[in-house]
């Protein structure tokens, strides 16, 4: 067998050759084992340990790249593409270049929810983003209508993703109730063109769904708790989370109740759109003390996405249904109430009602069970009293 001299071996442990074949990796292995008996032999012990800590440093960092390459082609039936393997091959610091090629398509990026997690996901160096919106795209956000394949097709063949994050939905249930067909169109078939394109394209989705699906009369609710959605918006959601599975049972779905965040109009959010009534104090009004909710802070949600996406992408038994959701159980009542507060302001024009909602049912209580990402050690609940005040504090200037 030809012998190596040690500036060989190190040039090869860096080749394109020990990181494309286990085959020559072995040959590598055996031509050292050579040396190694040479330099005992002949050579200087020095020369001898300084190679084998060459060797050590070079066996960890080809393990991690071996363990990240299985786990993406694990994840997605693909190889590594030539650009991303050429750019780890280039790099003497592999962790930050094979976390850079992290891509993730976000749906529904100009939305409440959307945003948050675009946020996230940019401010994670590792990830690559792209945004999709459709009337409010701007230069940052590429307008694609997810009704459309084509379009879905044209872009995720572009991107090539490894992760979808699935926000885009018609989520008014009483615009579901009178604009059924169109909503469906995106909830339903929308869904079921992105998650075809996620599979062609070997991306992981994760659906992003609600406490809807469930009818509220037994909480808490496990993940694989039976639903029962009351109205058209829960079944369409449903609809949407059996398509995402149905396509790949490797897909994940995130189940989230009533959300609140940073809103461009306080109508943005069912949580915000109240304090109106709160600043509206010459006139009395009447306010939802009934269904029980839990708001959730869309910055927490988007913290659990990006770390759910993470553990996927490290684990492939990271699949099926998720629950998360805040822990403070309110009604809507409850929620004006803590925004007067948090801006001491009084709350006698505000009334309790503790009749059912009008327009379409809504659950009583659907409280969502989180314990399965709380196990994973995945989770983060801003209290409500902390973050409301911030949110609404550009809306109180501007009365
Ligand atoms: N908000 C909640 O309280 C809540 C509660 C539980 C679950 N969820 C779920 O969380 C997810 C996000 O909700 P959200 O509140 O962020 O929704 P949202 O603010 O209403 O945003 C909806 C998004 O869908 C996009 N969209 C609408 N039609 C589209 C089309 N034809 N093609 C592509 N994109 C389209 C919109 O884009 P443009 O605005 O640019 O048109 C927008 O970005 C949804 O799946 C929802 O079911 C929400």
């Amino acid at each position: 067998m030809q012998e190596m001299v040690p500036i060989q071996i190190i040039q090869k442990l860096f080749s394109d050759d020990l990181f494309s074949s286990g085959k020559s990796k072995y040959v590598l292995m055996t031509n050292f084992a050579n040396y190694l008996v040479h330099s005992c032999t002949g050579t200087s012990f020095l020369c001898f340990l300084f190679c084998v800590l060459r060797l050590l440093s070079a066996v960890w960092m080809h393990m991690h790249i071996l363990i990240w390459c299985r786990s993406r082609t694990e994840l997605n039936g693909t190889e590594l593409s030539p650009i991303v393997h050429s750019a780890k091959l280039k790099s003497t610091c592999h962790r930050e270049v094979v976390a850079m090629v992290k891509k993730v398509i976000i749906t529904g990026a100009s939305g409440l929810l959307g945003r948050a997690v675009t946020k996230e996901f940019d401010n994670d160096p590792t990830w690559e983003v792209t945004g999709l919106a459709f009337s409010r795209a701007t230069a940052n956000l590429r307008k694609v209508d997810l009704t459309d394949e084509q379009a879905v097709k044209k872009i995720f063949e572009e991107i090539k993703p490894d992760v979808v994050v699935h926000c885009a939905a018609e989520r008014r249930p009483d615009i579901v109730e009178n604009r059924t067909d169109e909503a469906w169109s995106l909830n339903v078939s929308g869904t079921q063109i992105l998650c075809q394109a996620s599979v062609d394209c070997g991306a992981w989705v994760l659906y992003l769904s609600t406490d809807y699906v469930f009818d509220g009369k037994s909480p808490p609710y496990s993940t694989d708790a039976t639903p029962n959605p009351l109205n058209k918006y829960g079944k369409s959601k449903l609809e949407g989370e059996q398509i995402t599975l149905k396509v790949n049972p490797d897909f994940g779905v995130l189940r989230v109740p009533i959300l609140y965040g940073e809103v461009t109009f306080v109508e943005e959010s069912a949580v915000t759109v109240l304090f109106k009534k709160v600043l509206d104090m010459g006139n009395s009004c009447v306010m939802s003390d009934y269904e029980r909710r839990y708001p959730t802070l869309c910055e927490d949600v988007a913290h659990v996405i990006l770390k759910l996406a993470e553990a996927r992408l490290k684990d492939p038994s990271v699949k099926g249904i998720f629950h998360w959701s805040g822990d403070e159980e309110m009604t809507k009542y409850d929620m004006a109430v803590a925004m007067a507060k948090a801006f001491d302001l009084p709350t006698e024009h505000i009334k309790g009602d503790n009749q059912p909602s009008g327009g379409s049912i809504r659950p009583y209580n659907a409280k969502l069970d989180c314990s399965r990402l709380e196990a994973m050690g995945i989770g983060r609940r801003t209290p409500f009293s902390k973050c409301i005040k911030g949110i609404l504090q550009p809306f109180f200037k501007t009365q």
